[in-house]
């Protein structure tokens, strides 16, 4: 089968198109015919050698995608040959097939095309987890999301939108904010070009918001705390930015604020029960059209180097699918 390979950690563009070994089946595990693989901006640092876990080379990049199951591994009674799937692992996915443990592997709806699903899990559940299960965020309340463009910001904006807030998109180009508008969100702010803590007073009556969600990091984070509401909620999802803020502690005092960890990675192994709740009113909001999955842009597996490419170089604009 062809896959994409990182044979040693090192820039993106030493990834390589190989002849790999078709997986077998094992013990709790099945092999899916992969129609598409989704992108996230962790695929980048984890060929770089970057991510905070660090697999053993060789290694085929992608931790999601959808596809069809064609074995099932001993001990497997939750899904059959034939079904149509989305999964999430620690690598595996930018290959014609991938061998998945089948606790991760989810049916996806009739009408859900293979090229939204591979994209789907990780972002959405993510955002789910944080907007419902951390931040409790309740309709009529006011969410700002930071990279409000990228992978998890844009599902953050849509679930925002379904959950009944009302949402303010953060981004650096306005190409990036027509598309966060597009998305649902209702009042925009270019962080690039403007104040981000004089324009969340402006569009807040001085208020400040509810719910932060932060994906990016660097110095946006201090700025956007200064605009939290009072008993506010802050998610911390990520850091693309690359530096880790270390925020002033006054600033929750003051504001009777909350700053809340949010590890979907581990929220899934942790409570795996939970997590497949989640997935489920995900999918739910899907069939009811509350939400929208898609691959913003999709490249064949012989250019996933671009996919790479664009999440390092941040013109990465939603999701991005490896098709096979
Ligand atoms: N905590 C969790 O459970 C969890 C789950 C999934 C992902 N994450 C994390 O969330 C973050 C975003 O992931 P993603 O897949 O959504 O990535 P993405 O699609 O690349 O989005 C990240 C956004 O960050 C902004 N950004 C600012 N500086 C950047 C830089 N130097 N390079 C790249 N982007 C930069 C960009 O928006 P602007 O240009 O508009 O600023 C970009 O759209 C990552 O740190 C990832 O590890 C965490």
């Amino acid at each position: 089968m062809r896959a994409l390979m990182c044979e040693k950690f090192g820039p993106i563009e030493d990834l390589k198109i190989t002849d790999a070994p078709e997986p077998k089946a094992t013990p709790g595990h099945v092999v899916i015919d992969v129609k598409a693989a989704g992108l996230n901006f962790p695929d980048v640092l984890c060929v770089q050698g970057l991510y905070q876990i660090k697999p053993e080379t060789p290694f085929v990049p992608g931790q999601e995608g959808a596809g069809v199951v064609t074995e099932i591994g001993d001990g497997v009674d939750n899904l059959n040959v034939g079904d149509r799937v989305a999964f999430v692992g620690f690598n595996g996915a930018v290959a014609e097939k991938a061998l998945v443990q089948a606790a991760t592997v989810t049916r996806i709806p009739d009408n859900m095309p293979f090229e939204a699903a591979a994209g789907f899990t990780l972002v959405y559940a993510t955002s789910y987890y944080a907007l419902a299960r951390r931040a409790k965020l309740k309709p009529g309340e006011t969410l700002l999301v930071l990279g409000a463009a990228g992978g998890v910001g844009l599902a953050t904006v849509e679930l925002g939108k379904a959950m009944g807030a009302r949402v303010i998109a953060a981004a650096s180009t306005a190409e990036k904010l027509a598309v966060a508008r597009e998305a649902g969100a209702d009042e925009i702010i270019n962080y690039a070009e403007e104040d981000l803590k004089s324009r969340i007073k402006e569009l807040t009556g001085g208020n400040g918001v509810d719910v932060i969600y932060d994906p990016v990091g660097g110095d946006y984070a201090e700025q956007a705390l200064r605009g939290i509401g009072w008993e506010g909620r802050y998610l911390v999802i990520g850091f693309a930015a690359g530096d880790i803020p270390k925020i002033p502690l006054n600033l929750v005092l003051l504001k009777g604020c909350q700053i809340v960890g949010v590890f979907w990675g581990a929220y899934s192994m942790r409570s795996p029960g939970d997590n497949l709740e989640d997935l489920s009113a995900l999918y739910g909001l899907y069939n009811e059209g509350k939400i929208n999955p898609r691959a913003n842009v999709s490249y064949p597996l012989a250019d996933a180097k671009r996919g790479f490419e664009d999440l390092a170089a941040r013109r990465a604009i939603g999701k991005i699918v490896i098709t096979m």
